[in-house]
């Protein structure tokens, strides 16, 4: 990697990354980095955000849909707000820096507004939003689906492994389900979003920011099997009705099948099986019932409507092939890909050219709130490199003057979008 000792960022990388740190101390002991949405870790994380954002000098709220904003009011009454933000929840056994590095920029992008002593005319806001990772209710992005008015009553029913409902769970960070409407914005005429690239590519060519064009689009699929839970000793092979085995030859099928649309197609195609549960889950029982979550990932839609349709075929077909049933083939989440303001893009490639600092335009495999946030403002998202790519593993690894220069590049782009952007129009 270049040396970079020589950037003179218009941020505080100590600063920002000693509020990384002691946010990363905030997990499950046992599995680190573990601070799941809801959990009261994550509550905990929660206040401690708050208290920096109001050290920073923002007005901190938690608004309907569960985001934690903190605001920096601009000077000029007709001018819309200018937002930056991510995510501050992980996966099980994730990292310190999947949407926590962008959070604890957008913080330090506001203490160096605030510091300049110059207020902008537009308003700056600071979103952390809720519950981006998939929750244990089968839905992810739930503060940005909030943001942009995506989150119906059936989601607000869903029930995670302890029966309570998302609408429930919701109150319970301070959101309130019987006022979603107040949470969807339309007063923001740009949302900015660092994060990490999780991904090699930029580290790999030794490329400080990465200017993010588009976000594939992610369709999340449940499938449920339903046999006949059966002694495993007594119970004899060709009467079972073991539902493990359809299962399995799905996962299988689901591998094979990206195999082939990833070599044929134009664009992106990924797909992956994480979940695979069999129950009762005893070593010496048949089991009685399985269930698998696959995640589907295309910058074409069309890819993942062929290859929903095909796993849809195949997994009914093995199913009677095992005299097993298919319980329920259901469609937990589908974002479509997104594709990203070309004037917001072009203010953060400004950034990064006046910065001094290398860039590359960067399509994401990933997922970000940044993905909902444009249904309702232009978006533009900043990658900044990590270690071999790696991501959602405790080995996710950022350095402190990358993440600084992204923060820089934010500020700049901010001060840029400040100037440009007339009060009334929004960039379209
Ligand atoms: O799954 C994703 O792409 C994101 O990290 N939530
Ligand atoms: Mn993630
Ligand atoms: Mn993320």
């Amino acid at each position: 990697m270049t040396d970079r000792t020589d950037l003179r960022l218009p941020v505080n990388a100590e600063r920002l990354w000693s509020d990384l740190m002691a946010l990363a101390e905030i997990t499950e002991p046992g599995r680190p980095y573990t601070r799941r949405a809801f959990s009261p870790l994550f509550a905990e994380g929660r206040r401690f955000l708050a208290e920096r954002f109001q050290a920073a000098g923002l007005t901190t709220r938690v608004d309907a849909a569960g985001n934690l904003i903190g605001r920096l009011q601009g000077t000029d009454p007709l001018a819309r707000t200018i937002a930056l933000g991510s995510h501050s929840d992980t996966v099980p056994g994730g990292g310190r820096f999947d949407g926590i590095a962008g959070v604890v920029a957008a913080v330090e992008v506001a203490r160096a507004l605030h510091d300049r002593g110059i207020p902008l005319r537009h308003s700056v806001e600071v979103i952390d939003c809720l519950a981006e990772e998939p929750t244990d209710f089968g839905l992810s992005c739930i503060g940005s689906r909030g943001l942009c008015g995506a989150i119906d009553a059936g989601m607000l029913g869903m029930t995670d492994p302890a029966g309570e409902r998302l609408d429930a769970a919701l109150q319970r960070v301070g959101g309130d389900p019987g006022r979603l409407d107040e949470a969807v914005r339309t007063d923001l005429c740009a949302f900015l979003e660092l994060h990490i690239e999780q991904g090699p590519v930029l580290e790999a060519s030794d490329i400080q920011i990465g200017v993010v064009t588009s976000i594939a689009g992610i369709r999340r699929l449940e499938i449920v099997f339903q046999g006949e839970p059966a002694h495993a000793g007594t119970a004899p092979m060709h009467l079972r009705r073991d539902a493990a085995l359809p299962a399995a030859a799905t996962v299988v099928e689901v591998r094979r099948l990206a195999d082939a649309l990833a070599a044929e197609a134009l664009g992106s195609f990924v797909a992956t099986v994480g979940i695979i549960q069999a129950e009762p889950g005893g070593s010496n029982v048949v089991p009685g019932r399985a269930r698998i979550v696959i995640d589907a990932r295309s910058s074409h839609a069309s890819l993942i409507e062929m290859f929903t349709r095909q796993i849809d075929e195949f997994s009914l077909a093995s199913a009677a092939a095992f005299r097993v049933k298919r319980a329920s083939f259901t469609t937990l989440s589908d974002a479509a890909p997104t594709l990203f303001a070309d004037p917001l893009q072009h203010a953060l490639s400004e950034a990064a050219r006046d910065l001094g600092l290398s860039q590359t335009r960067i399509a994401s495999g990933a997922g970000h709130d940044a993905g909902f946030l444009a249904r309702v403002c232009p978006s533009a998202m900043v990658f900044v490199p990590c270690r071999r790519g790696m991501s959602h593993t405790p080995d996710e690894w950022a350095d402190s003057d990358a993440i600084a220069a992204g923060a820089a590049v934010l500020y700049a782009a901010a001060l840029q979008l400040d100037k440009a952007v007339p009060p009334k129009d929004v960039i379209m």
